[in-house]
């Protein structure tokens, strides 16, 4: 036992799997820190695409330019700004955003400099007194924070997370991003080892976040 820990979530999924709704449900119970990769993702892509740089140039034009990423919190998600530029939720969500940002995500270059990125917000969190970090994504258990305290890896089948998508307004290319990240050779979306694999499609999301609370009640 170990009071007053500050716990690190890893929480994998593939897209449409209930990530964002059980990250936030953790954070307000807990006050913890949310980070969401995804948007990282989206927002390096979108950064690229207005420079229209394609994803076949984006590792010769990242070899040779140094982005400053810096983040902003808002509430109590992290928010990611590329040279200053802060894109809004609607800008990294759409239909075709949807569509590209497999292609870059997939890129090592990129992932390099999330990772780098990514690995000082738990510290970000610390600092700014929460007590937990959750952060999503598809690698978060096996290389981003393969030390997590837990991980959780969500998934539910796939017309399920279609019609979900649909639900909340969103046209999206679930079957295709779902190929690309789990057959990319770095850091492929997989459910990491030591992780509790929860199926969404039959646990609602009260009992979901039960078994997640059940974990995080072993530190304290
Ligand atoms: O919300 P949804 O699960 O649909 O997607 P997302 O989390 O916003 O992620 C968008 C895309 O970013 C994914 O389809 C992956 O290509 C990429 N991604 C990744 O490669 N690694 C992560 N840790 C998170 C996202």
């Amino acid at each position: 036992m170990v009071k007053n820990k500050y716990i690190a979530i890893a929480l994998d999924g593939a897209a449409g799997s209930g990530k964002s709704t059980t990250a936030q449900a953790i954070c307000k119970k807990y006050k913890y820190i949310h980070v969401d990769t995804g948007l990282h993702y989206r927002a390096i892509s979108l950064y690229l695409l207005n420079l229209n740089i394609s994803p076949d140039s984006a590792s010769l034009y990242l070899s040779s330019t140094p982005l400053h990423l810096t983040s902003e919190l808002d509430k109590f998600s992290v928010k990611l700004r590329i040279d200053g530029i802060r894109y809004s939720k609607a800008e990294l969500r759409n239909e075709s955003m949807n569509r590209k940002v497999s292609f870059y995500a997939r890129l090592p270059e990129v992932r390099t400099l999330l990772l780098k990125y990514q690995r000082s917000l738990p510290d970000f969190g610390k600092n700014h007194g929460f007590s937990g970090i959750i952060m999503d994504g598809r690698d978060i258990g096996s290389v981003v924070m393969p030390d997590a305290d837990i991980k959780i890896f969500l998934h539910a089948d796939l017309q399920l997370r279609q019609d979900r998508r649909l639900a909340d307004g969103e046209n999206d290319s679930i079957t295709s991003r779902d190929q690309m990240d789990s057959t990319r050779k770095v850091a492929p979306l997989t459910c990491p080892d030591g992780a509790l694999s929860i199926d969404t499609g039959i646990l609602p999301i009260d009992k979901v976040v039960q078994l997640v609370s059940h974990k995080i009640a072993s530190f304290s």
